[in-house]
């Protein structure tokens, strides 16, 4: 069965990993590979539920406070489904995945951000992915500030242009991003030979150059076996 090359981007709200995902997408479709996208949480019918639930700042008014292990339980729901539906079906079609957050998500937001700890997440990884991990982590990591400053603009536009609310998120302290960026950073130096982290505030079209560089390296032996 041919297997696919499965890649991750990650990266704090507002690191622009969205825009590059969706460049990649269109680069390496045009040089003939197919292409499947999706996004956590999202990307399926029952993901895409679960994402309005924990993304709309509204919820908590109907729900009551969500429990952080309840948050990160649901999101690995979210991940199963995702990777039945879509994401193995895809790489034994022989597809390239281009996935906007995983596991590395649960672990620097959940883990790191709501301090429940790696290890909590890495075995809930074990349990739930069935050894599924990314070839390739794209982990953009652009300053800080930058990106909350980013992220907080575009939410802001959303919610006015499209009557959207995912700001359950981003109303969190600065203090809780910056123990997000913390756990990202241990992520890149613990997996060194899948995490490719980005740390340039460079212009969209220079870090595209970057990212389609990395990936083509990292395809070309493929291409060349297969
Ligand atoms: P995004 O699609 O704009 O990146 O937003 C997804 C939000 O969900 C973002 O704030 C990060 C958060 N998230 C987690 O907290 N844990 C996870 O495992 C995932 C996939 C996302």
């Amino acid at each position: 069965m041919p297997r696919g090359f499965f890649i991750t981007f990650e990266g704090l709200d507002g690191s622009g990993k969205t825009t590059q995902l969706r460049r990649l997408a269109t680069s390496l479709t045009a040089e003939g590979h197919q292409v499947v996208t999706l996004r956590q949480p999202g990307g399926t019918a029952l993901g895409d539920r679960i994402r309005n639930v924990l993304l709309d700042s509204r919820s908590e008014a109907s729900l009551g406070p969500i429990d952080p292990i309840a948050e990160l339980t649901l999101m690995f729901a979210d991940r199963a489904q995702a990777i039945a539906e879509v994401i193995v079906p895809a790489l034994a079609a022989g597809a390239i995945v281009l996935c906007d957050r995983f596991t590395d998500s649960s672990e620097a937001y959940q883990g790191g951000g709501r301090q429940l700890g790696s290890q909590r997440v890495l075995a809930m990884h074990d349990a739930v992915c069935g050894g599924l991990q990314p070839d390739l982590t794209l982990l953009l990591l652009p300053p800080l500030e930058a990106s909350l400053a980013r992220a907080r603009r575009r939410n802001q536009r959303s919610a006015q242009t499209h009557g959207t609310d995912e700001n359950r998120f981003e109303r969190e302290s600065d203090e809780f991003y910056r123990r997000i960026y913390t756990a990202y950073c241990e992520i890149a130096q613990r997996d060194t030979g899948r995490v490719v982290p980005i740390t340039q505030d460079q212009g969209v079209e220079d870090i595209q150059r970057i990212i389609l560089d990395i990936v083509q390296q990292k395809l070309a032996p493929l291409t060349v076996t297969s």
